[in-house]
């Protein structure tokens, strides 16, 4: 059975679809003092895939309801696979005082996960916080897939030197090109700035490549610096197409010619899915 999260409702239907497994009918409902409440199906037993992505406070308590109801319904395995795991760049204590906070969530899931799944996680070293086994998805390549064939002399780019992995996978999959990448200087939340790379992008097709667009600081920024630079059509790619605030309007005013995430965090941008990525790895770990 294949749970979804109320946030992940077209993934894991997409995922039920390509293991050839039930989806269930999960009720999500709300107190009037504003605690969530997310009931579940029967089981008969079986092993239980709760798809949740962690896009805000309320998802993340529902997640844990999930893991708990699935338990309470009859379920005698948990896997839990989360999309976009939110939290996941306050992964140190940067200031005095400060909390782990993706080691706490991550602490808090793997009381009631048997497994777990991430898809692209900020860091990959977030695997050790969980007490839980951990298998990592890299589904950067289907970032690939809706670029246009046409693409003039490309040029993948990432918009910090720890995103390159990521645009190197995608130049492989869309099969020419060149990678390079941007450095990166955060002052705050959403003040970014970015230096541009060696590689001219003068004439050239650009397809900026990113784990995580939140505020769109940081690919409105790089967008800005290629579009003065005389790029052609510049391409905002993400793993995780959170777009928070005004980051759509910011992308759209910085010229971008098209933005292109996946599924993990479902907007109207998800123009590929990750459920082959995710239905292999439920897959290889359950057998
Ligand atoms: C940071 O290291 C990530 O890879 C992204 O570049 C960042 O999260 C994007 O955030 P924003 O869209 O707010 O600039």
């Amino acid at each position: 059975m294949i749970v979804p999260g109320a946030s992940s409702q077209a993934l894991a239907a997409a995922v039920a679809t390509a293991m050839d497994e039930p989806l269930a009918a999960v009720e999500y409902d709300r107190f009037p003092d504003g605690e969530t409440l997310a009931a579940v199906p029967d089981f008969d037993g079986g092993r239980a895939v709760v798809v949740a992505t962690t896009d805000s406070n309320d998802a993340w308590v529902e997640l844990l309801q999930l893991q708990d109801a699935v338990r309470e319904a009859g379920a005698d395995r948990v896997v839990t696979v989360i999309p976009y795991m939110g939290y996941a760049r306050q992964d140190a204590a940067f200031e005095d005082g400060h909390p782990v906070s993706a080691r706490a969530m991550a602490k808090a899931v793997s009381t009631g996960a048997d497994r777990v799944v991430l898809v692209n996680p900020h860091e990959e070293d977030l695997a050790s916080f969980f007490d839980a086994h951990v298998t990592i998805v890299d589904a950067a390549s289907r970032l690939a897939a809706p670029l246009p064939d046409d693409l003039d002399d490309p040029l993948f780019l990432s918009p910090d030197a720890s995103a390159v992995e990521l645009a190197g996978s995608v130049r492989e999959a869309y099969g020419r090109g060149e990678t390079d990448y941007f450095e990166k200087v955060r002052h705050s939340g959403t003040e970014v700035e970015v230096t541009p790379s060696d590689a001219d992008a003068a004439g050239r097709d650009v397809v900026i490549v990113d784990d995580i667009v939140a505020t769109g600081s940081t690919m409105s920024e790089a967008v800005a610096h290629l579009q003065s630079g005389g790029a052609a059509r510049v391409f905002a790619t993400c793993v995780h197409p959170l777009l928070v605030r005004n980051a759509r309007t910011k992308l759209e005013r910085a010229g971008i010619e098209r933005i292109v995430g996946t599924d993990t965090v479902e907007r109207a941008v998800s123009a590929v899915s990750v459920a082959p990525n995710v239905a292999a790895a439920v897959d290889a770990v359950t057998q």
